[in-house]
C-alpha cells in the first residue's frame, strides 16, 4: 500500500496535489511520502517479528536522504552502511552507532578506523585480510570490533546480472566452504569478537526460493561452527526482497519472506538481522517529470521529458521498468517511446509503452523511484543535480536541493598555468 493517488482528478501524494510541488520545486523532482515510508518499514518489521530477536538495519544505499533516514530511525531503524559517507549520514540522521552496520567489499582502513571510532554495531567482513586488518586497529585502540563473516553461498538469485550478488563469481563474501577454516582462524583475533555469519545474494529477488535456499545453507554453517567451539549470536540475512514495479505484478509480501525466515532459521537461537533497502523506499517514491515535446517519429512517437538517465539511471543502466503515469490523465491512452533529452540512445525510459495521452507541457511521474532513484543520480550533461521533496499529510518540504548547474560550475577551477 502507499499514498500515490489521482484525486480530483490530479495525482497527490498523501494531501498533497503534485502541481503544486511541480510549482513551488520544479522539475524534475523526487518526490517522496512519509505515511509510505512508516507504513513500509512497520510492515517488515512486523513480517519478521515471528523470527524471534530480530535487528532491521535499513539498507541505506537504496535512498540515503536525511530526512528520509530521519523517518526510519523515528521507526526504530538502524542502518546498513556501505562506506565512510553512509554511515556519516545514519549518525546524522540519529541513527544510534550500536545499531549500524557497516558492508562493503572495499572498506578502506580510514573507513574502518571511523567506524570503529563511531563504536558502530558490527563490520560485516568480506575477506580473510580485512579482518586482520580491523582487528589490528581495534586492539590498537583498546576495542574488540563486532564482526561476522560474509559468506558466499553460490546461489543464484533469479535476478538481473548487475544486482546479484551470491553467485561464486561474484565480487562478494568468502566462499561458503572456505567459511569454517577462515572462521577458526579469524576467531583467534584478539581485536575481533567474530560472532556470527552474514549473508546476501542479490536485489529485487521475485521469488524466496533462492533466498531459502542461501539461508538453509548458512543453517548448515552455522551448526558446523557451533560444533567447532564458536559461539555464534548474530545471523545477518541482508536485503533484497523484490517489490513490484509494473501495474499488477505481484511478489512476494514481506509476511511471507518472514513466514519463510521463521521456518528456515527456528532453532537458530541468534539475533537475525536484515538489511532491507528497496522494500522500504521503492515504493514510496516517485519522479516527476514534465513533457517538453511530443515528437513524433517513423514508428511510435517520442514523449521527452525533462527528466533523465542522469536523474533515474535504473532503465538505462538495467533495462529497469518504471511506469509512468500522468498526474491529469484525460481517460485517452497512447503508444510511445519515452525518452529524457540527454544526448544517447540509451536515454530511453519505455519503448512502444502503452500510457495516458500526453501533451507538451503535461506533468506525469514515474513511479517506484524511491529506491536507487535520486542517490544513483548525476549532472551528466551538465544538468542539475535534481531535488528531493517529502511529504507528510499537507505539508511538504524540499528535503535536497536542487543543485545547479551554475553551482556545480562555481567547483571547478581553471589552473592559472593554463
Ligand atoms: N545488503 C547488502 C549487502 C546489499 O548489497 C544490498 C543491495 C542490500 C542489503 C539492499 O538490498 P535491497 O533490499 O534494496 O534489494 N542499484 C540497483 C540495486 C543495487 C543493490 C545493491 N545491494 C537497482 O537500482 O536495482
Amino acid at each position: 500500500m502507499d499514498h500515490f493517488s489521482h484525486k480530483d482528478g490530479v495525482l497527490h501524494v498523501e494531501d498533497v496535489s503534485v502541481e503544486a510541488i511541480a510549482e513551488a520545486v520544479g522539475t524534475p523532482v523526487y518526490i517522496y511520502s512519509r505515511a509510505t515510508l512508516e507504513r513500509h518499514a512497520q510492515v517488515f518489521r512486523d513480517a519478521v517479528a515471528p523470527a524471534g530477536r530480530t535487528h532491521v538495519a535499513y539498507a541505506v544505499k537504496a535512498n540515503p536522504n536525511l530526512a528520509v533516514l530521519k523517518v526510519l530511525a523515528g521507526q526504530g531503524y538502524g542502518a546498513d552502511v556501505v562506506s565512510g559517507g553512509e554511515m556519516a549520514r545514519a549518525l546524522a540522521a540519529g541513527m544510534a552507532p550500536g545499531d549500524i552496520v557497516f558492508s562493503g567489499v572495499g572498506k578502506t582502513r580510514d573507513e574502518l578506523t571511523a567506524g570503529l571510532d563511531a563504536g558502530i554495531g558490527q563490520f560485516n567482513l568480506e575477506l580473510e585480510e580485512e579482518g586482520r586488518v580491523l582487528g589490528a586497529l581495534a586492539t590498537a585502540r583498546g576495542q574488540r570490533a563486532p564482526a561476522t563473516l560474509r559468506v558466499n553461498p553460490d546461489v543464484d538469485a533469479g535476478t538481473h546480472a548487475k544486482i546479484s550478488t551470491g553467485r561464486a563469481e561474484n565480487k562478494f563474501g568468502v566462499a561458503i566452504d572456505q567459511a569454517p577454516a577462515m572462521f577458526d582462524r579469524l576467531a583467534k583475533e584478539p581485536g575481533l569478537n567474530l560472532r556470527g555469519v552474514a549473508v546476501h545474494i542479490g536485489s529485487q529477488l521475485a521469488d524466496l526460493a533462492p533466498l531459502e535456499r542461501a539461508f538453509e545453507r548458512v543453517g548448515q554453517l552455522v551448526a558446523q561452527l557451533r560444533a567447532a567451539g564458536h559461539a555464534i549470536s548474530h545471523v545477518d540475512l541482508g536485503g533484497g526482497l523484490g517489490v513490484p514495479y509494473r501495474p499488477g505484478e505481484t511478489l512476494p509480501e514481506p509476511a511471507a519472506f518472514g513466514a519463510m525466515v521463521a521456518h528456515v532459521t527456528a532453532g537458530w537461537d541468534v539475533t537475525l538481522m536484515f538489511e532491507p533497502g528497496r522494500v522500504i523506499a521503492g515504493n514510496a517514491g516517485v519522479l516527476l517529470t514534465r513533457v517538453v515535446w511530443v515528437k513524433p517519429s517513423s514508428g511510435h512517437p517520442y514523449v521527452i521529458v525533462d527528466a533523465a538517465m542522469n536523474d533515474l539511471a535504473r532503465p538505462a543502466l538495467y533495462d529497469a521498468y518504471h511506469d509512468f503515469v500522468a498526474v491529469r490523465p484525460t481517460g485517452e491512452r497512447l503508444i510511445a517511446n519515452i525518452a529524457g533529452p540527454v544526448c544517447e540512445s540509451g536515454d530511453t525510459f519505455a519503448m512502444g509503452r502503452e500510457i495516458d495521452a500526453m501533451a507538451s507541457g503535461d506533468l506525469a511521474v514515474f513511479r517506484t523511484a524511491g529506491a536507487y532513484g535520486a542517490t544513483m543520480a548525476s549532472t551528466y550533461n551538465s544538468r542539475a543535480k535534481v531535488p528531493e521533496v517529502l511529504v507528510d499529510g499537507a505539508r511538504f518540504a524540499v528535503v535536497s536541493e536542487r543543485v545547479t548547474p551554475q553551482a556545480i560550475l562555481a567547483a571547478e577551477r581553471i589552473p592559472e598555468w593554463l
